[in-house]
């Protein structure tokens, strides 16, 4: 029999999603009967508007559909992503700069399969979504964290960033607003970043997945139209998730140069070929339609945004800067590890936000998913009752913490 392991090394080396595993445990509970409610998810918890449902159906309905389509994407919703694109973004490109993907996630992975060779390095602010890392590593690339916490409001500065620069580093990872903190870069910021960027011949990928979800007076800013000088050398990353409440339906895209996406169209042509034709159509009806739908879930998740950061700055030892964006609130429960909680001592976020699934029945995300251990990861995009009933329920077992 073969000594050889049964599972390769650069598999073995994926960790399991925290978040999805937070929420698998949640459910599990819940479906044993224990009314737990959960700040895991992140997702909307609206429908996917009619329309576009009915998009799909008609699509499904049509022969055509039935059959494989161009691997990169119908051109219809190709066109109508590089129009959707100049319309929100004032970025022009055109349609063959796109590559529709199963979702925003295969974007992640192919954005860095095609730019990276073994050892390049890739700058990632800290706390950053889960993905990030092991499309990285599943690359051959090494990221390096650019760590941030409250105190600035979870934003990198240029002299970070810099601090952080190697002769290896070749991709700056730009979020915002962020998962899993909610930060937003302001256009100044945005600016500086970006022609840091293009001054040390850094190519930039930018998520721009929740553009529409930004709140108060925070202003979503494409780091691809702001800083012109990045030339050739950006690629954002989208989808229609998170603004249409369609996480389900599998939709994201790639927008680059010509050769990178050329390239990762090639990927994508024997790794997955075309996106699901029904979604693809869901997809253009969400794309060429108005952003009526997102204005409504704004200004809900602006509501449960504002509830939920004062009732966790409520609670003793938890501090939440204000998100500005996404539908994430990050506190800190720096000031709580250690101490004594029902006989227990959780000695680390993970610990206890074990503690407070198992006493409180209340789910949220650890720091340690994130990269920095000592948070919390609270989704809002969850009803306003069971918002309030969460975070009061959690504030409770929290206070007899001593
Ligand atoms: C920052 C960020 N980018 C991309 C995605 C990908 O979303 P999807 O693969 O569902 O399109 C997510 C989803 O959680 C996200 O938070």
């Amino acid at each position: 029999m073969s000594d050889r392991p049964r599972i390769s090394a650069r598999i073995s080396a994926i960790s399991e999603s925290a978040t999805l595993a937070v929420d698998a445990k949640a459910k599990a509970m819940k479906a044993a009967g224990r009314p737990v409610i959960g700040f895991g998810a992140g997702e909307p918890d609206f429908p996917t508007p009619g329309y576009i449902v009915e998009a799909a159906i008609q699509a499904a309905r049509e022969p055509r559909f039935h059959k494989y389509t161009p691997a990169g994407g119908l051109p219809e919703l190709k066109q109508a992503i590089a129009a959707k694109t100049r319309r929100d973004s004032g970025y022009a490109v055109e349609a063959s700069q796109v590559l529709v993907t199963n979702g925003g996630k295969q974007a992640v992975y192919e954005v860095f399969a095609t730019l990276l060779d073994p050892g390049d390095e890739v700058l990632v602010v800290a706390p950053y979504w889960t993905t990030y890392p092991e499309a990285v590593k599943l690359a051959g690339g090494v990221q390096v964290d650019v760590v941030t916490d409250e105190s600035t409001g979870y934003l990198a500065s240029v002299e970070q960033l810099e601090a952080a620069r190697t002769e290896r580093t070749k991709v700056l990872l730009f979020v915002s607003p962020s998962n899993p903190t909610g930060a937003v870069h302001s256009r100044e910021q945005t600016v500086a970043i970006g022609r840091w960027a293009a001054e040390h011949g850094l190519w930039v990928v930018t998520d721009e997945i929740y553009e529409h979800l930004v709140y108060g007076g925070a202003e979503f800013t494409s780091i691809a139209t702001a800083v012109p000088e990045l030339g050739d050398r950006v690629v954002i990353l989208n989808g229609v998730a998170k603004t249409y409440a369609m996480t389900g339906w599998r939709v994201g895209w790639l927008i680059g140069p010509n050769d990178v996406v050329k390239a990762a169209t090639n990927l994508q042509s024997h790794a997955t070929s075309n996106v699901s034709n029904v979604s693809q159509m869901a997809a253009l009806a969400a794309v060429s339609g108005d952003l009526s739908a997102v204005a409504e879930m704004r200004s809900a998740f602006d509501r449960r945004r504002q509830a939920m950061v004062r009732m966790l700055n409520e609670i003793p030892g938890v501090f939440c800067p204000e998100p500005k964006g996404a539908f994430y609130a990050y506190p800190s429960v720096k000031e709580l590890i250690g101490k004594e909680l029902r006989g227990r001592r959780p000695g680390s976020s993970a610990e206890l936000a074990e503690l407070i699934l198992e006493e409180a029945e209340v789910a949220v995300v650890p720091g340690e998913a994130f990269g920095t251990p000592g948070y919390f990861r609270l989704s809002y995009a969850l009803g306003d009752d069971d918002l309030a009933e969460g975070v009061s329920r959690m504030g409770k077992l929290l206070s007899e913490a001593h």
